[in-house]
């Protein structure tokens, strides 16, 4: 990734406007706090209330059963240098949960009402020169959710002090009104509190943003660096979406704010590897289902070349800490005009999304959708930023009589079911539509019962386990290879964003409210949604999706279970077009992928029931898009899976029964931004993960470092990510997360 640095005459015109600039003080790091009337303790900044636990066993599966409902308070002091002819300060939250209020040595300077929105305060009137006393409350006691929210301040917090008069925040605006091969007009505003400023100056040969060539170019205002891409983008109703005029198929991904054993507290090194991880999936879109992302996040999706959805609500009720008696339109369109300004010189954001999944306004729905609410939002968004299109995400067409709801949005997303077809159609014109939720397939991490499921929705009852087979999703969802084929299907569609890239805290469908009266004790803490779970390592989903998405490498992927009694089943997943399977060194013989294109894809209301997968015409599908074998020999010990493409070898997969465990193996997965990824594996003397092992393993760290949580992708395990020391394995496996401390070398050791 490249950076390049404006030409120095531009650069000298952008400095003029205080000599010294903004001075911007990081306020990370450590406060003190309390929670609940509690004593103080110290704490690291970003910081999560809740997620050391607790988990209540039959709290809330929904929001994780873990502690987030409360009140807390933080404090630090900062030193301030306050210049002597006046000048300005002012302090930046990237995000607190819930409701923040902040105090300035006893003065209140600020808060704001939506915890997934930064914002900033001015704190001229309350600073003095020297050591200050910083309090911050928060309450998450009126915030709803429908997932995991975290608690306290979880985003960075700055202190930006300038000599006279600094940049108002948000009213940076980057925009390349004009742009050729040869050159791009870059114009830029900004106010201070003595008005409005622009300037306009050309870079020559500019390279345009694209997923290949995430070029960034950098201006600098007062001091202070801004980044921005030159490229353009719209979505179409007949072509679906482009980018500086090329058709780009958006294969996409949504994404919780959480970071599973980190919980909501922000660390820039997880958000990275999770991105590295989609990355190598095929993903090139991800959806920030439903809020704010952290800032931090756009700028690694800047960096490295993914298109954003970027979401500013689920719901505009009390998932958006919207109080009934607050006013709807004036809440939503002040973080609506929020958001924009935060973000609109990202060149990764592609797309305001103003919510999901919002019913039509009615006598029982008040905080509903109507086509006035949806018009004053899309307008509020565009005075702010003229550029990008507007859309929501959406489901049931059918609650929607009035089709000229979505008349002022750009493109709406639909969620689930080929429920984009039918709007695509809302005449009098068609419309730009994509799948903004597909699949809601489920899975665990390397379960499998005895035989793959025969029905999307046969769910093992004995054990909250989903099989790793990938023939299951919720009612109301399809097997991934469905989504694939109605998208190959409909040219016009922009593309799919898979629900969900990552496992995330709460909402453990189906062992929740799917299955019928599944007493809380039984249910789970976390999704069977992700393709990758909690833990960051992939599941089998992953690599059905990478063998049709990743177009650069070659993909050769063995689902099958050959431990305890096994099963007759093998599934290959591979971009070839081809595969053989050989079992204890006998083939299986050589299957090819289907070419057929006249699959049904309409099962949404009515699904075949069937015995066994291979008898069921909903899995008809699946001949196209994965390579199935049904008589793996019992107590095969090594299957190895051969793949060609244009009748050439492009790679081969062994999967081996593992043997007696021998040792505990710790490697390296990476070390991104200051944390250490390591992973945890119980192996046989050959090296192969021991699937079933789930004994609990210690953990000790040598060298500069300090584990900061642990985890191990089970949606339904109860030890604390924050106990450090140990943790039980999962499917022969777990993950110990350490934050660099000082340079040196830094090992683990697991026993
Ligand atoms: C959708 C919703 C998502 C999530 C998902 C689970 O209806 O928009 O937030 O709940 O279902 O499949």
């Amino acid at each position: 990734m490249k950076i390049l640095l404006m030409a120095a005459v531009a650069l000298a015109s952008f400095a003029v406007i205080a000599a010294s600039g903004e001075r911007v003080t990081s306020l990370d790091g450590e406060w003190q706090f309390a929670r609940d009337g509690g004593a103080y303790t110290k704490v690291t900044v970003p910081h999560d209330w809740a997620i050391a636990g607790p988990f209540k066993k039959d709290g809330s599966s929904a929001t994780g059963k873990l502690p987030w409902k409360g009140a807390g308070i933080y404090r630090r002091t900062f030193t301030a240098s306050v210049p002597k002819d006046g000048g300005a300060e002012r302090l930046e939250f990237d995000g607190v949960m819930a409701r923040p209020e902040v105090f300035v040595n006893g003065i209140k300077v600020g808060g704001w009402d939506y915890g997934y929105m930064g914002f900033s305060c001015d704190i001229s009137g309350a600073v003095r020169d020297g050591e200050n006393e910083l309090e911050v409350r928060a309450s998450t006691l009126e915030h709803g959710s429908r997932w995991y929210p975290g608690g306290g301040i979880y985003r960075s917090v700055r202190l930006v002090e300038c000599a006279c008069g600094y940049t108002l925040p948000g009213t940076v605006l980057i925009t390349t009104p004009d742009v050729t091969r040869d050159a791009a007009t870059v114009h830029v505003e900004w106010r201070t509190a003595d008005g409005r400023h622009e300037k306009s100056f050309v870079v020559s040969n500019p390279v345009l943003w694209s997923p290949e060539t995430p070029q960034l170019y950098e201006v600098e205002v007062n001091g202070r660096t801004y980044r921005y891409g030159v490229r353009t983008c719209r979505f179409t109703a007949d072509d679906g979406f482009h980018l500086n005029g090329r058709r780009y198929q958006l294969k996409g991904a949504n994404l919780h704010a959480d970071l599973g054993p980190l919980g909501m507290a922000f660390h820039k090194g997880a958000a990275r590897r999770q991105l590295e991880i989609l990355k190598d999936m095929g993903v090139n879109a991800i959806r920030t289902a439903h809020n704010p992302p952290d800032p931090q996040f756009l700028d690694l999706c800047d960096e490295m070349g993914f298109f954003v959805w970027d979401e500013c609500f689920d719901k505009w009720n009390d998932t958006a800490s919207r109080r009934a008696d607050e006013n709807l339109e004036e809440y939503v369109t002040r973080n609506l005009r929020a958001l924009v300004r935060r973000d609109r010189n990202h060149p990764s954001v592609i797309c305001w999304s103003i919510s999901n999944e919002i019913a039509p306004a009615g006598d029982k729905n008040l905080d509903g959708q109507t086509r006035a609410r949806v018009a004053a939002f899309a307008a509020a968004v565009r005075a702010l930023d003229p550029t990008r299109p507007v859309g929501s995400g959406n489901c049931h067409p059918e609650w929607f009589r009035d089709r000229t709801v979505f008349d002022a949005l750009d493109v709406t997303g639909w969620n689930y079911s080929h429920s984009y077809a039918e709007v695509h159609g809302w005449g009098p014109q068609p419309r730009a539509v994509v799948v903004t939720e597909s699949a809601a397939a489920v899975s665990s991490s390397g379960w499998y019962g005895d035989f793959p499921p025969a029905n999307k929705y046969d769910f093992a009852t004995n054990v909250t386990e989903v099989s790793s087979f990938d023939n299951n999703a919720v009612p109301y969802g399809d097997i991934p290879d469905i989504e694939f084929e109605r998208i190959a299907r409909d040219g016009f569609c922009a593309g799919e964003f898979v629900w969900t890239g990552f496992d995330y805290l709460g909402e453990p469908s189906p062992y929740d409210y799917v299955i019928k009266g599944l007493e809380p004790a039984r249910q789970s803490r976390s999704s069977y949604f992700g393709c990758v779970d909690l833990a960051g390592f992939p599941k089998n989903r992953f690599w059905l999706y990478r063998s049709h998405w990743n177009k650069k490498d070659h993909t050769v992927h063995i689902v099958a279970n050959l431990g305890g009694g096994g099963s007759r089943a093998a599934w290959v997943y591979t971009d070839g077009e081809e595969a053989e399977l050989f079992a204890d060194g006998r083939s299986l013989g050589r299957r090819r992928k289907a070419a057929a294109d006249d699959y049904s894809l309409d099962f949404m209301r009515v699904w075949p029931r069937r015995e066994t997968c291979e008898e069921n015409p909903y899995y008809a599908i699946c001949d196209k898009y994965r390579l199935r074998w049904f008589d793996v020999p019992a107590g095969t010990k090594e299957l190895v899976a051969v793949s060609y493409k244009g009748g050439r070898e492009i790679g081969r997969a062994v999967k081996r029964a593992a043997g007696r465990p021998v040792r505990i193996e710790s490697k390296l997965e990476r070390e991104r931004d200051g944390l250490l990824f390591f992973n945890i594996a119980r192996v046989d003397a050959s090296g192969t993960v021991v699937e079933d092992a789930s004994e609990i393993v210690s953990f000790s760290v040598k060298g500069p470092g300090r584990i900061i949580a642990v985890g191990n992708g089970d949606a339904r395990g109860y030890a604390s990510f924050k106990a450090t020391d140990s943790h039980p394995l999962y499917c022969g496996r777990a993950l110990v997360i350490v934050r660099r401390e000082g340079a040196g070398e830094i090992s683990l050791t697991s026993e």
